[in-house]
């Protein structure tokens, strides 16, 4: 915490050009936080995209991966196919929210961007092998199966890792796939504690701030407006998202949840965060997967993640705006 005090961490992310490697389950909502990464290369080099099972099984999210890379015109951008089902437990599907092909509400094809045919826990071990000390940012944006297996092949990895940017995780807000549990930590509760306590700082994108950035209509409208392909993609996808989230909260407009992560590199200043020990329940049948945040410091528990709290919604969304425009007509 800086001298501001308590709620404030000071953030030394910009005018710095960082590599990231993003983790993802796509998912409407990965599809947008890749969409966001594509469209700022003065601050972001998208070194590779890994893919995970996730809201739909790994064959559906890698060629996803692939799909969005070829409608952002990044064909070149590398996309590993990597763990097809949690460390320990069963997958837990979600086609019903995300559509059975994991983007509904986009027309599906056959992409031109290629799967590598390098595993992607291999890629990250890889990457992070050969990069200098703190070089790499790591984004995941699905269940943390991929990194987890990474580190747990080679901790020596992690030396090279500058800072884990997570979706996951829920404090204030109940949890959105059982009472208690954040989608990403239900699905792999043993490899978001690997991450979670990895030792390399940690900033936790949960549903306290996701559910802070609804995608509401008029929202949309403003991204179609916005007039290339990506953003009507983005707009199409998040019109399909919308339905199912909007009944189930009640709400105006669905969480854009996976976006916070980049968005949060690239403007961390819409942010509030605050240094907590984040701890998941790993054995609990009721509340496995409960990510309890230390959010007033009532234990002596180490730090491990600066957990996020607060954002500045019409902030994310002119900034979503304004990058998904960067892509031209
Ligand atoms: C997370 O779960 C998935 O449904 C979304 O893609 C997001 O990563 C939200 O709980
Ligand atoms: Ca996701």
């Amino acid at each position: 915490p800086d001298e501001r005090g308590a709620g404030w961490i000071a953030v030394d992310v910009l005018a710095v050009r960082r590599k990231v490697i993003i983790d993802c389950d796509p998912g409407q909502d990965d599809a947008v936080a890749l969409f966001l990464a594509m469209s700022a290369p003065d601050e972001l080099e998208v070194l590779g995209v890994t893919t995970v099972a996730g809201n739909v099984p790994l064959e559906l999210t890698q060629r996803n991966a692939r799909m969005m890379c070829d409608i952002a015109g990044r064909t070149d951008l590398p996309v590993y196919a990597g763990c097809d089902k949690p460390l320990e437990l069963e997958a837990i599907p979600a086609e019903y929210i995300h559509g059975n092909t994991g983007i509904d509400g986009v027309d599906v094809f056959e992409p031109q961007t290629p799967l590598q045919d390098v595993p992607a826990v291999d890629y990250i071990v890889d990457t992070l092998r050969k990069a200098e000390k703190g070089t790499v940012t790591l984004i995941p944006t699905g269940p943390m199966t991929n990194i987890a297996t990474a580190i747990q092949r080679d901790p020596a990895i992690l030396d090279a890792v500058e800072r884990i940017v997570s979706m996951g995780g829920a404090m204030r807000e109940g949890g959105n796939r059982s009472p208690s549990a954040e989608f990403n930590v239900l699905v792999d509760p043993h490899a978001a504690d690997i991450v979670y306590n990895c030792g390399r700082p940690v900033t936790a994108m949960g549903l306290d701030v996701t559910h802070q950035v609804l995608s509401t209509r008029e929202r949309v409208a403003r991204i179609r407006d916005v007039g290339n392909a990506v953003a009507e993609a983005t707009a199409d996808m998040l019109s399909f998202f919308h339905r199912y989230d909007t009944k189930k909260y009640g709400s105006e407009g669905a969480p854009l949840h996976d976006p916070c992560t980049v968005a949060w590199l690239l403007r961390p200043d819409l942010f509030e965060t605050k240094l907590c020990n984040l701890s998941v329940e790993t054995r609990s049948e009721l509340t496995l997967g409960h990510t309890a945040v230390d959010f007033w410091h009532v234990t002596d528990r180490p730090h491990n993640v600066e957990w996020t709290f607060a954002v500045d919604a019409e902030g994310f969304y002119d900034l979503l705006v304004e990058r998904l425009a960067w892509f031209g007509s």
